[in-house]
């Protein structure tokens, strides 16, 4: 585990939106906020689908905002959790969606309750050792 204290501005920013998932079905609802290269913070919601496999976690779409944006490395990524007494670390497939953008590994994610304070940090490349890679990737 990494013990960085989350950053206040990531915290912040997560509570801003925190009317802003739409979980109708799981009533779990999170919201995710990345640090791209340049410093710039970006935000995602879970958004559910009545075909439930259609959902998207949180961190997928606060890193699709990112890239949309420019960014092309992610160094730290938040999961803000409304409904969880504990914290949560990212789904396998957002794990892979990470170190897409942080290719080393080195990206911090923190997991919180906002219903407790409880919260986790760890290193990507600890969550998801051997990331599978394409040699003709970006
Ligand atoms: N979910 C996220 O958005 N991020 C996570 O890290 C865990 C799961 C969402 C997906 C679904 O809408 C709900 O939480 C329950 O799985």
């Amino acid at each position: 585990m990494a013990s960085r204290v989350i950053p206040e501005d990531m915290l912040e920013l997560a509570r801003r939106y925190r009317d802003r998932p739409y979980a109708p079905y799981s009533r779990f609802r999170v919201v995710s906020v990345v640090r791209g290269e340049s410093g710039r913070l970006y935000v995602g919601v879970n958004v559910e689908n009545a075909s439930y496999g259609l959902t998207v976690c949180a961190e997928r779409v606060a890193i699709f905002n990112a890239v949309t944006e420019g960014e092309r490395r992610i160094r730290e990524v938040l999961v803000y959790a409304l409904d969880s007494d504990e914290p949560v670390f990212p789904c396998g497939a957002c794990r892979q969606v990470i170190a897409e953008f942080s290719p080393d590994g080195s990206a911090i994610v923190y997991a919180y309750s906002a219903k407790t304070g409880k919260w986790g940090a760890a290193l990507l490349r600890d969550l998801l050792p051997e990331a599978f890679k394409l040699e003709t990737s970006e």
